[in-house]
């Protein structure tokens, strides 16, 4: 139809991630690189002005969600204000936050408030020490208060795992068990080695498959059908509890096929693909005064740009060049 965007591989634009921030109050091993600075000028980061405008554009070209990561997104002030904006939107049917959870307790109320949809919590473990060994510091307490704030706020929430071989991978059951008994959907999501860190955590990755063994000891797992292609992740059912768990497994079972996201980072760059580096700018068409048209001829740019997928495997697992922190995930 008129108001659709499509690649060249006839796959339908509806999602935009948009990283607000490249900064972050944690250092993950797997996302961010040991010598990681976010020294920049505030000007050089789009502002919520800006990403409202252009997620406005976006909507006029059939997106339907919004994704705000970061960094961590809610270490940037004002993005309560930036949900009621974006929900305004018409066309936008979806606002959602990826969050490590620290700052849920300040702001889920107002997040709630705003029209946010629902979270993404990061939790990789429920021991202190694995916790504070893969986040770079003690944080379980912060998350757990996270997780609470959510939940009194009654914003929808999907746990996100990220299993590193020898860290956190023996919690796969436990983490399981906790989201189902909260009710919330946990995700498994296969490590990828991407910019720095991959030098300094390779062999990490734990494949989807094996985790799915070791769950069918206590989940009797089946795939649920239902859930859209365009999901990174496949979702599985517990048949005789009704639990939900995820797998994102972008190196052995690869989803690119029907993706339908594009990217906005902090900086204003439109990028077709988490690990392709390709794009437009934006940031300066946006404060060069382009009208909405020229915006939307820089999107559908971008659109044709996208590649049909990465061919990375568990063998073969090299992704992008640009760090998981700047990119948002
Ligand atoms: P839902 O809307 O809840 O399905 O969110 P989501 O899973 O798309 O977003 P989230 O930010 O929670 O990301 C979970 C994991 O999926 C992260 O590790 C992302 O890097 C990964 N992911 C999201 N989109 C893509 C993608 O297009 N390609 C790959 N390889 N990974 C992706
Ligand atoms: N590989 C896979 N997932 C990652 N994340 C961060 N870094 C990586 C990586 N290298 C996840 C985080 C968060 C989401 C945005 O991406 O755990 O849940
Ligand atoms: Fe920050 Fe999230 Fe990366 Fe952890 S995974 S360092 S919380 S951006």
């Amino acid at each position: 139809d008129a108001t659709s965007l499509t690649d060249r591989h006839a796959r339908t634009f509806r999602s935009l991630r948009v990283s607000l921030t490249p900064a972050c109050n944690f250092a993950c091993v797997y996302c961010r690189p040991a010598d990681h600075r976010t020294f920049q000028h505030g000007s050089d980061l789009l502002s919520l002005g800006e990403i409202a405008r252009t997620v406005g554009v976006a909507a006029q070209l059939g997106f339907r969600k919004v994704r705000l990561t970061g960094g961590e997104p809610l270490v940037r002030p004002h993005v309560p204000d930036l949900v009621a904006d974006l929900k305004s939107i018409p066309g936008i049917e979806q606002v959602a936050l990826t969050t490590n959870g620290s700052l849920l307790p300040k702001h889920a109320a107002r997040l709630k408030s705003a029209g946010l949809d629902r979270v993404n919590v990061s939790l990789d473990s429920l021991d202190r020490e694995a916790t504070a060994k893969l986040a770079g510091r003690d944080v379980l307490d912060e998350v757990l208060a996270g997780l609470d704030a959510a939940a009194a706020a009654e914003l929808p929430v999907k746990l996100n795992v990220v299993p590193v071989r020898g860290v956190n991978d023996h919690e796969t059951l436990d983490l399981a068990s906790y989201g189902a008994e909260r009710g919330w959907e946990v995700r498994f999501i296969e490590y990828m080695p991407m910019g720095r860190v991959a030098s300094s955590l390779p062999d990490a990755t734990v494949p989807s498959a094996e985790l799915r063994e070791r769950l069918a000891e206590r989940f009797d797992l089946h795939l649920d059908p239902a859930v859209p292609a365009s999901d990174p992740a496949r979702g599985w059912v517990c048949r005789r509890t009704g639990a939900r768990v995820g797998f994102i497994s972008s190196l052995t079972e690869h989803f690119c096929a029907a993706c339908d996201r594009m990217r906005l980072t902090a900086e204003g760059q439109l990028r077709p693909c988490l690990h392709q580096d390709a794009g437009v700018n934006l940031r300066d068409p946006l404060r060069d005064g382009a009208d909405d048209a020229a915006l939307a001829a820089l999107f559908k740019n971008a659109a044709n740009q996208k590649w049909a997928g990465h061919e990375m495997t568990a063998a073969t697992p090299r992704f992008s060049d640009r760090d998981m922190i700047s990119l948002g995930g």
